[in-house]
């Protein structure tokens, strides 16, 4: 359970960073506009994954900043969905709707199958790619297969200890498969979309049991974060917590803490609970407090500067744009909105200097993206939700009034 929230290092987030100026950024939204064009005429409708190993090659040869075409749905390909949406609101330009738009049979096939959909990640496929398709252009088939998926992830939430399980629905509870994870902040944006259309305060009921949950069992004292916390199957009593993806059960995976910095701000856009600003707080104070000097974060707070492990660039992505969407909340006078706006400003000029891939041979907006370190999932190269949530900071950084479709 989250404690009150102590933000050790203050002094360095006092101070604006001096950030690229806005010629520089709309050169680097140029560029990345580019590379979505040309990865739009690559890839034609089919969607990305990326290539997983060290050493692993693709059809091209190597797999370095590289991705490899695929027409199956996951959380990965949802994002790269919502990517072409994304860059349509900023641009205007049909093109990237188009894009969007030839890659919905995909998701509108996949929705049918609840079997395709036995975990936690479903949000992920739908929101960015369904619900956003719906909210941009009104498409009433994305419409059915978002509510079809929001079903579906509903069914995947204990009704006794409210929330979503990790594998599984809420009848099967299989010992790993039955614990609440942290990825999955990100994933309830579906279910409050879900009861904002339908009204069933089911929808409503299990996204707001979920993130309490979380804050309940996830978040520990010091804000820091297990990845998993198991429960018992047969009498559903929490027991302890478990890493899959972090460098050990005790440590915080970066990423994993990222969609809590992300996930909060959108649940209080939803609910307008005031106690989500404190959870908020203090897993933002954690991340904050535990950046390397060059603020670009290591794939797990076990190591810091001196470490030669890798980094994980989507981590700060995606935190900065959690940050930067609190800020939304907060009074302009607040000392948490200056010391939130430093921060988030720090890790994109951070991002921007060392991880923006401007080689425009190569396929992906953000390098130095981590999967998986345990299990050697793409290490320091390039994934879909990398170039996302980067390409969203530079949105925000842009148009700063854009509509959020998580
Ligand atoms: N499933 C989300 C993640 O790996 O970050």
């Amino acid at each position: 359970m989250y404690g009150e929230a102590v933000l050790k290092n203050k002094e360095r987030f006092l101070n604006p960073v001096d950030i690229l100026s806005t010629g520089e950024l709309e050169k680097s939204m140029e560029r990345a506009l580019l590379r979505l064009e040309k990865d739009a005429h690559q890839f034609g409708d089919k969607m990305v994954q990326s290539t997983e190993g060290i050493i692993a090659t693709n059809e091209r040869g190597h797999s370095f900043n590289r991705y490899i075409a695929t027409d199956k749905v996951t959380w990965k390909t949802g994002i790269w969905t919502g990517l072409y949406h994304l860059a349509y609101l900023y641009s205007g330009d049909d093109t990237f709707l188009k894009v969007a738009k030839s890659h919905l049979k995909h998701y509108i096939e996949a929705s049918k199958h609840p079997e395709l959909h036995n975990d936690h990640d479903t949000g992920f496929k739908f929101t960015p790619s369904c619900v956003a398709a719906y909210k941009i252009t009104g498409d009433e088939e994305a419409r059915e297969a978002a509510l079809r998926a929001a079903k579906i992830l509903l069914d995947h939430c204990c009704p006794v200890n409210k929330f979503v399980i990790r594998i599984g629905t809420s009848e099967i509870k299989q010992r790993d498969h039955y614990r609440i994870l942290v990825d999955s902040m990100m994933n309830i944006a579906l279910l409050f979309w879900a009861y904002e259309e339908t009204k069933d305060e089911a929808y409503r009921e299990a996204a707001i049991g979920h993130y309490s949950a979380t804050a309940r069992y996830l978040i520990r004292q010091d804000g820091s974060s297990y990845h998993h916390y198991q429960f018992n199957p047969e009498t559903l009593e929490p027991m302890y917590g478990v890493t899959h993806q972090g460098h050990r059960d005790e440590s915080c995976w970066s990423r994993g803490h990222s969609w809590l910095i992300y996930g909060y701000p959108v649940a209080y856009r939803y609910t307008r609970d005031e106690e989500i600003k404190n959870i908020h707080k203090s897993v933002s104070y954690y991340f904050m407090d535990n950046l390397p000097k060059d603020a670009l974060p290591y794939w797990d707070f076990d190591f810091t500067d001196g470490s030669y492990e890798p980094r994980d660039s989507s981590a700060s992505a995606i935190s900065l744009c959690g940050l930067y969407e609190m800020c939304k909340f907060l009074p302009d006078d607040s000392e948490d909105k200056l010391l939130y706006q430093n921060a988030a400003d720090m890790m994109l000029k951070s991002l921007l200097e060392i991880c923006e891939n401007k080689n425009s041979q190569t396929d992906c907006l953000l390098g130095y993206v981590t999967n998986s370190r345990p299990h050697c999932q793409v290490i320091e190269n390039c994934e879909p939700f990398g170039d996302y949530f980067f390409f969203e900071a530079l949105v925000r950084k842009l148009k700063p009034d854009f509509e959020l479709f998580w």
